[in-house]
């Protein structure tokens, strides 16, 4: 199994009971919701490397364009023994890119949770990086993060790319980009990638592709349920729908409820209106000025972005004061 490309990997066992109580939790309430955190299950995760491949869904390669043609400069300005720090690593397929023009680093902190793909991403960044030492940390990117004593006090880069910072409302993406300065500390720099607003048709089609890849990617979450915690949905009960919220500035993905239907989850009955949706993910797209704004609020300094031709994505460099 590959998991490249991916941001999120994971929910390793140890999720199953957090699996549980998010779907009790968010099948309870007025909207019904299921946190897009769970879709990275081993089926979600391979269907996720389908979504990345697919000719609507342009994140992906446009990341990797501007980080393969910019890497130079973005790893100008690196000071020798920096360790670099990536929050939700995955495959860290991505971070080859850049560990290519980063010379004479201390460390790759890669930090995931999942267990799995932090031992496959080492095994193969020490085939392809023999010199690099790779400390891995094993813990969700959004809580605080404890560094080995001989790494404190070298020079810190951080890197967050594939947008997963789009996931959060902006007043979470602000609250993480707190997190990641306190864990980074005074002097650091912060890579991340960001989607770009754009017109409302490219943006509906990235998230609601003709091969049906993201509905299946969608549908997962209840057949993760059915699986995990013995659930009773009948997928094809249910539809996959992706909105442009304008207001909000954000795709939002649902799962729509075709029927009038009941699903019982650990015992408890949950009833569905025919249209009925379970709002599965937010996907917040920025104006480069917008995520500076955001950025600024949160205490970053926006220092360079960089973008395609097509503006279809930006790649922002953030420092904090020294
Ligand atoms: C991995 C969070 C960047 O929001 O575009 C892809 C996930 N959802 N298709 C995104 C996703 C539906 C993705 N991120």
């Amino acid at each position: 199994m590959t998991h490249e490309h991916s941001e999120f990997y994971g929910n390793d066992s140890k999720a199953a009971p957090a699996f549980a109580t998010a779907v009790l939790a968010g099948l309870s309430k007025q909207q019904k919701t299921l946190p897009c955190e769970f879709f990275y299950d081993a089926r979600g995760s391979e269907l996720f490397e389908a979504i990345t491949a697919l000719p609507e869904y342009y994140p992906t390669r446009t990341e990797t364009a501007i980080l393969t043609q910019y890497a130079p400069e973005i790893a100008a300005g690196t000071p020798p023994g920096a360790i670099l720090v990536e929050f939700g690593s995955g495959s860290s397929v991505k971070t080859e890119i850049l560990l290519r023009a980063l010379k004479g680093l201390s460390a790759y902190v890669p930090v995931d949770v999942s267990s799995s793909a932090l031992a496959l991403a080492r095994d193969r960044l020490i085939r392809h990086f023999p010199d690099l030492r790779v400390h891995g940390v094993e813990g969700d990117f959004r809580a605080g993060l404890t560094l080995p004593v001989e790494l404190s006090g070298k020079p810190r880069l951080g890197f967050f790319p594939g947008s997963t910072i789009g996931n959060f409302t902006p007043i979470k993406a602000a609250r993480l980009l707190q997190v990641f300065a306190r864990n980074l500390g005074h002097g650091a720099r912060l890579i991340i990638g960001v989607d770009l607003l754009k017109d409302e048709g490219r943006l509906v089609s990235a998230y609601d592709d003709a091969a049906g890849v993201t509905a299946a990617f969608n549908l997962n979450l209840l057949e993760r349920a059915n699986r995990e915690l013995g659930a009773d949905f009948d997928i094809a009960g249910f539809g996959h729908k992706a909105i442009f919220n304008r207001s909000l500035g954000r795709i939002e993905m649902h799962l729509v409820s075709r029927t009038r239907q009941s699903v019982t989850v650990l015992g408890r009955s949950f009833a569905f209106g025919p249209g009925e949706t379970i709002h599965t993910e937010n996907s917040h797209k920025y104006t480069v000025a917008g995520f500076y704004n955001l950025t600024r609020g949160a205490g970053w300094i926006p220092t360079r972005v960089w973008t395609d031709a097509d503006d279809l994505f930006s790649v922002h460099e953030l420092v904090l004061k020294a």
